[in-house]
């Protein structure tokens, strides 16, 4: 859906520019003064309307978070709970994880949350899976040493196409993992979002793992 089609969003954004970051390539190497703090900083890519995004921030206010958001529409969403209740802890994104590099500079950031991604199942769109060697990369040269990269899918493809990824990097280490995270004993601390919520009512299993940065090349 383009923001073109809807007035209410369009609006939204032409009226509320402090609320988000159109340009977060001004910011690279500065992200803890936009926050006025300096507090860990972690990032979701692909956050849609924001509801796994907010409710984190929630229940850790002494930690900074990003929603990153490529479709304009999907972060209006957030962009309207934002205005009306802000989270001080929460920054919105209008940014393409292509880009991250040029947004983020080394160990700018903490842990990175990766959930129900765009699976890309042709293997000729692979490199676009958001867990493909070339953004295993790109992550490794944003996060700080230690950082963890969180990922849930419904889509068991891309799981086992994630979990193989993840063990070609050498320095990656996979924590651990779940072939049913809502069977699991990692339910409980569980933030549910709004595709995993549609998923899993539709009977989908939902995979989950977390892997960890340990050193740098
Ligand atoms: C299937 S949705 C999942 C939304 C949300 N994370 C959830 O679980 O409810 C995937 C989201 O990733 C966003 N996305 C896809 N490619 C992206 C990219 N390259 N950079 C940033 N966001 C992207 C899409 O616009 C979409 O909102």
């Amino acid at each position: 859906m383009r923001i073109k089609k809807r007035p209410w969003a369009k609006e939204l954004y032409e009226n509320n520019q402090d609320f988000y970051q159109k340009f977060p390539e001004n910011l690279k190497g500065n992200w803890q003064n936009y926050f006025e703090n300096s507090a860990p900083i972690e990032l979701e890519i692909g956050s849609g309307k924001g509801g796994f995004i907010t409710q984190l921030a929630k229940k850790e206010p002494k930690k900074n978070f990003i929603a990153m958001e490529i479709n304009e529409m999907a972060l209006a969403f957030l962009l309207r709970k934002q205005i009306a209740n802000p989270l001080p802890n929460l920054r919105l994104v209008i940014g393409n994880a292509h880009e991250i590099e040029r947004y983020f500079t080394m160990g700018e950031i903490a842990n990175i949350y990766l959930n129900f991604s765009d699976p890309w199942p042709k293997k000729r769109h692979a490199k676009r899976r958001l867990t493909s060697p070339e953004f295993l990369k790109k992550y490794q040269n944003i996060l700080q040493k230690g950082g963890k990269i969180h990922f849930k899918t419904d889509n068991e493809n891309l799981f086992a196409y994630s979990v193989k990824a993840i063990a070609n990097e050498s320095n990656l280490f996979l924590n651990y993992l779940t072939f049913d995270l809502h069977h699991s004993e990692y339910s409980e601390e569980n933030i549910v979002t709004e595709y995993e919520q549609k998923f899993s009512k539709n009977g989908s299993r939902i995979f989950m793992l977390e892997a960890q940065y340990l050193r740098r090349c």
